[in-house]
């Protein structure tokens, strides 16, 4: 019997250590040094994150698509002092209305029949950090509850008879213009206040252009090693290719985009054949970008700026959905403007 304990306790010793390995590796996996980039638009999300992981205070996220909110909202959890308590991620989106209540706050047995006991997210989150995704998909009953948490401390159970107290902290992200929301009475302007302690905006990857080697050889790296082929980095034109496509996916498209070419690449380099016909088509849609890149003989001023101009152009038709008007808006160029630099670029189809 002796043995048998003894045994049992160096099991438990043992999963003990594997328990500290693992959590050592979940935290160095999600700290801000693995958020790539040098451009200072990602050096700045770095700071934010360095220097508002330690305090409590709530946190909004925001940014398009694929541009990296979750992988923030985690490196602030692991570089906090809540880092060995839980980081419950709730996507607003994708619960249906009915269950969005039960499934926040937590809903009492027999509050409906059949219905059983369950502990809300915020409360199994306790001591730790509650990421709200598309927080701008709440609905308002939900809203009102969750400020009610935040200036309270506790959850109202559904059918539940007193209130728990809670100890979370708030991360909240949405790739919608919350105050555009407001306006619109979707969202409580309240709530926002809440939640908008700290903001950190995340650069649209087409913001952050001079990223993209960087990123995609990481990327590259990491799925070359997983699919264990041996492949060393990209042609020159590749990169190019993946330099001027406007990335609606962002970060995420780019990750697939070259998980894609590492499965599809027969040689050691990734080439422009590897890459998907709307990247490679966009680089051809371009002449004049295409041959000043080419050449690779000495770009002239004017060169260079017909080059931004494009960018900038194809970027704000990329972010509004080819709306001309708003697009001209953004560029601070009249309608009819923008309507002929379309025109002159080739980019009017
Ligand atoms: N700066 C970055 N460096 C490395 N990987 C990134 C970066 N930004 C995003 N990613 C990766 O891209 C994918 C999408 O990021 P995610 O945080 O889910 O975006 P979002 O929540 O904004 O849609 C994830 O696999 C994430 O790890
Ligand atoms: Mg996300």
């Amino acid at each position: 019997n002796s043995v048998a304990l003894s045994e049992l306790e160096r099991r438990r010793q043992e999963l003990l250590e594997l328990n500290l390995h693992l959590r050592r590796e979940v935290e160095e996996r999600f700290t801000s040094k693995n958020i790539v980039g040098t451009s200072s638009k990602i050096q700045d999300v770095r700071s934010m994150i360095d220097r508002t992981a330690e305090s409590a205070v709530s946190v909004l996220v925001t940014g398009e698509n694929g541009t990296g909110k979750e992988l923030s909202a985690r490196a602030i959890h692991y570089q906090s002092q809540r880092r060995s308590k839980p980081f419950v991620a709730v996507n607003c989106a994708a619960l249906p209305e009915s269950l969005v209540e039960s499934e926040l706050f937590g809903i009492e047995k027999g509050v409906a029949t059949g219905v059983e006991r369950r502990v809300g997210r915020i409360e199994s989150a306790n001591g730790g950090t509650l990421f709200l995704d598309e927080i701008g998909d709440l609905s308002m009953t939900a809203q009102a509850k969750l400020l009610r948490v935040l200036q309270e401390r506790e959850v109202e159970w559904v059918g539940g008879r007193r209130p728990v107290p809670v100890d979370v902290r708030l991360i909240a992200a949405t790739n919608k213009d919350l105050k555009e929301e407001i306006k619109q009475n979707r969202f409580r302007q309240d709530l926002f206040f809440r939640l908008n302690v700290i903001h950190i905006r995340m650069p649209a990857l087409r913001e952050v252009r001079s990223d993209i080697p960087l990123l995609a050889t990481y990327f590259l790296r990491k799925h070359a090693k997983d699919l264990e082929r041996d492949i060393q980095g990209f042609s020159q034109n590749a990169v190019k290719a993946l330099m001027s496509y406007h990335w609606p996916g962002n970060i995420r498209e780019l990750e697939n985009e070259v998980k894609r070419a590492v499965v599809l690449t027969s040689g050691r380099e990734i080439q422009v054949e590897d890459l998907s016909d709307a990247i490679v088509e966009e680089r051809l849609a371009v002449p004049e970008l295409e041959s000043a890149m080419k050449s690779g003989e000495k770009q002239t001023l004017k060169d260079r700026v017909t080059t931004l101009e494009i960018q900038m152009i194809r970027d704000a038709m990329a972010q509004t959905d080819s709306d001309r008007r708003r697009a001209a808006k953004m560029l601070g160029l009249s309608h009819q403007g923008l309507l002929n630099k379309l025109k002159r670029y080739g980019l009017d189809n």
